[in-house]
């Protein structure tokens, strides 16, 4: 099994953790699992300052090991440490059309949004890494959010085209995608996905202030209504906190309607900042503590990269024999 995430911010949301951190840290008891900080796709958006991206990339895995992931039992590194990722990108941007690369929806997305001439060819090609990130680890698993399905499909049609061109060589992967994963939206328009892209008041971050959490819930977007009963399609708002309190107390939303019942809003409110608050202060602590060792965090890296390259250099091995590069004499 193997995912990724990029290190794009000083802290990961509510809905990273209960998106895709929370899974893969139940999935490395049932798995052989590899994680890694997708930091070469974190320079396709824009180029972080250096200092930026390297405090952002510790930061990233610092808070993997606090929501959980265990580096003993999973590999977590960072891309850039494995070469072997753009190693094979490069093969299979050649065997990517340019038309295929641009039906990609998230490319689409992402440039639509910016100035088209400054939209880098490294977002452009990023959904091609992505699949090299995948098939050089024969993972056969790939938990990733319902957005990521498109880019696993591209995998899957990457993978298949070089098997027929140069013969069994990958594994076919599949998507993971965990019903129980709850959705988070965002605060202030409870019909988006809470984001980093969005304004700050709607996210909640997993390293911010307690009171800055609770601030944020309590001026959180709900509804004219006073009843309280989860209905996301006319009541996304309130739904929301309730998806919140769920994910963050384990308990299920049928009962937490029935615990409210009668209640107003802000008693609601102030439960879901409580149980925010619970859980994102021991997390923070946590971060801190791996943090405040550094030269030890740089060598878990650099174990988890160790692990990583012995499997996805035998890939690329492989791959570049089949392709018929010349094997370099004497390796
Ligand atoms: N594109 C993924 C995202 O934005 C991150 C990612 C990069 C990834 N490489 C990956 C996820 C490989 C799974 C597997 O969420």
């Amino acid at each position: 099994m193997l995912s990724g995430i990029q290190p794009t911010s000083a802290s990961y949301h509510l809905g990273n953790y209960l998106g895709a951190l929370k899974q893969w840290v139940a999935m490395q008891d049932a798995y052989e699992v590899f994680y890694f900080l997708a930091d070469l796709h974190a320079l396709t958006a824009e180029l972080p300052d250096p200092a930026v991206l390297t405090d952002r990339s510790r930061r990233a895995a610092a808070q993997l090991i606090a929501a959980g992931v265990d580096p003993e039992r999973s590999a977590i590194f960072l891309q850039s440490h494995v070469p072997a990722h753009t190693q094979l990108s490069w093969v299979f941007e050649c065997l990517t059309g340019f038309g295929e690369g641009s039906r990609m929806t998230q490319f689409k997305d992402k440039s639509a949004r910016g100035n088209a001439d400054r939209v880098s060819v490294g977002l452009f090609t990023y959904p091609i890494l992505q699949a090299a990130d995948i098939l050089i680890y024969q993972a056969h698993y790939v938990p990733v959010g319902e957005d990521q399905r498109q880019h696993i499909e591209l995998t899957r049609n990457l993978a298949q085209r070089f098997n027929n061109r140069y013969g069994e060589t990958f594994v076919m992967p599949d998507a993971y995608i965990t019903k129980e994963a709850a959705k988070i939206l965002d605060l202030q328009d409870p019909t988006a996905k809470m984001s980093k892209s969005l304004p700050d008041a709607g996210t909640l971050n997993l390293l911010d202030d307690s009171a800055v959490l609770a601030k944020k819930i309590k001026r959180a977007t709900t509804d004219g209504e006073t009843e309280i009963r989860f209905d996301p399609a006319t009541k996304p708002g309130i739904s929301n906190l309730l998806a919140i309190l769920s994910a963050v107390t384990d308990s299920p939303i049928a009962t937490l309607e029935a615990d409210f019942a009668g209640q107003g809003y802000g008693g609601l409110k102030n439960a879901v900042a409580d149980a925010v608050v619970a859980f994102t202060e021991p997390f923070g602590k946590r971060m801190a503590e791996v943090l405040a060792d550094i030269p030890e965090l740089d060598r878990v890296l650099a174990r988890g990269a160790e692990r990583a390259r012995a499997i996805a250099d035998v890939t690329v091995k492989s791959v570049y024999d089949r392709v018929g590069f010349v094997p370099a004499a004497g390796r």
